[in-house]
């Protein structure tokens, strides 16, 4: 069983936001319209008659009730003779979901019903829920509580099958923003859920209601991006990927190691590397030298205690540091040589690989 930390470091970015779906039916209508694509029109929840229709670039949000006798055709999006559409709250008068974490002691994971692929899972805190997903390919047993392998429990059909009070109002096909994925969205399938991804590079604008350039998206309030993917394995003129020891372009004493591509795909977790203290990778014997038998094109007072140090291409100079910097030049009287150990100028040129030509 994986109830690992895994699990508990995905809670700590979880959060109980999944609860605006799942109460979709009980917020604001603006709350909703806030989820919805502009312009969208749904029955107004608990009614028959009611409908909303959600603002667009020139038009506010708008509620209206049909005439007498008449109900809201969702699908239609006019109100019709009741005859043609079922109320999808006919006798069946909305209530508010119940408290899985009601009976629960303090850190409790408790399988999450509204779940169509059993990947959800409630974790209990303070009896409140809150609300998060199995990593990948993992998904939730209800009896052992905790993320499992698929082939280890199987997600019952009458649960993927299950319908979403989420969807009961809105038309077939309606799409809701994800409030914690801005690269994903829901939508109602003849009233199941399905979670959906974006394209990549593409995310989902919560008042078009479709995915766009992610320079260009509009994410509902509380989505985000997902983090950048780090391309620094990558060659950017021939697209593809690099691998082994590899400079860091803002310092001498540190470097990176980029994996083997796996696929088609550059290593995206290069590990960044730091000399200890006095030292400067070499990329030659692919090791960490003493900073003085080694060439750096950089800024040699970064990462430094030292106040003067030697200047590459150059042994009468140094350089004057302050603040991990070069402020100032200087030279060395003719005849001596700068001298970066000695922190001086000295008439034997140690011929120090930092500063040959
Ligand atoms: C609102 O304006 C944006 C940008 O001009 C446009 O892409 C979008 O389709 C408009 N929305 C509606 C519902 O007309
Ligand atoms: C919690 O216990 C009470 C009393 O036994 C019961 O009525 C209620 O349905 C339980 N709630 C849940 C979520 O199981
Ligand atoms: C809902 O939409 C899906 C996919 O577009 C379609 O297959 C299904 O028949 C529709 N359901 C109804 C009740 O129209
Ligand atoms: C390509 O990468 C180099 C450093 O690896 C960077 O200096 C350069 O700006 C990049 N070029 C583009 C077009 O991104
Ligand atoms: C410079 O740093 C080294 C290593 O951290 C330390 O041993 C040394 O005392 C420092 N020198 C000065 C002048 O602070």
């Amino acid at each position: 069983m994986i109830r690992a930390s895994g699990i508990l470091s995905l809670l700590l970015v979880a959060s109980a936001l999944g609860d605006v779906i799942d109460d979709f039916e009980y917020l604001s209508v603006g709350e909703m319209c806030d989820l919805l694509p502009q312009e969208t029109s749904f029955l107004r929840p608990s009614t028959c008659d009611s409908w909303v229709t959600c603002a667009g670039n020139y038009s506010v949000l708008e509620q209206g009730g049909c005439a007498a006798g008449l109900t809201y055709n969702k699908e239609l999006g006019r109100c019709a003779q009741a005859s043609g559409a079922v109320c999808p709250y006919t006798g069946n008068i909305a209530v508010q979901p119940k408290n899985l974490c009601a009976n629960e002691s303090d850190g409790a994971f408790v399988e999450d019903p509204s779940s169509s692929d059993c990947r959800g899972y409630v974790l209990c805190r303070n009896q409140r829920q809150i609300k998060a997903n199995c990593p990948n390919e993992l998904i939730f047993h209800p009896k052992s509580r905790s993320c499992v392998y698929q082939n280890q429990y199987e997600c019952p059909t009458s649960q993927t099958k299950k319908t979403s009070p989420a969807c009961r109002p809105l038309s077939n096909n309606t799409r809701l923003a994800d409030p914690v994925h801005c690269d994903q969205y829901l939508e109602c399938v003849d009233e199941v859920l399905h979670s959906r991804s974006c394209p990549v590079q593409e995310a989902y604008d919560a008042d078009l209601g479709v995915c766009v350039p992610v320079e260009r998206v509009n994410c509902y309030e509380t989505a985000a991006l997902p983090e950048p993917e780090n391309t620094f394995c990558l060659d950017n003129v021939t697209g593809k990927a690099r691998t082994g020891y590899l400079a860091d372009d803002l310092s001498c004493s540190q470097y990176y190691i980029c994996g083997k591509p796996i696929g088609e795909k550059h290593d995206t977790e290069p590990k960044h590397l730091s000399c200890p203290q006095g030292q400067y990778f070499d990329f030659e014997k692919l090791s960490c030298r003493d900073r003085l038998n080694v060439r750096c094109q950089l800024d040699r007072c970064v990462g430094t205690n030292l106040t003067y140090v030697n200047v590459a291409g150059d042994c009468q100079s140094y350089g004057r540091c302050s603040g991990g910097i070069t402020v100032s030049l200087g030279h060395c009287p003719e005849g001596y040589f700068f001298d970066e150990r000695n922190q001086g100028c000295s008439q034997t040129n140690y011929h120090y690989i930092a500063c040959s030509a």
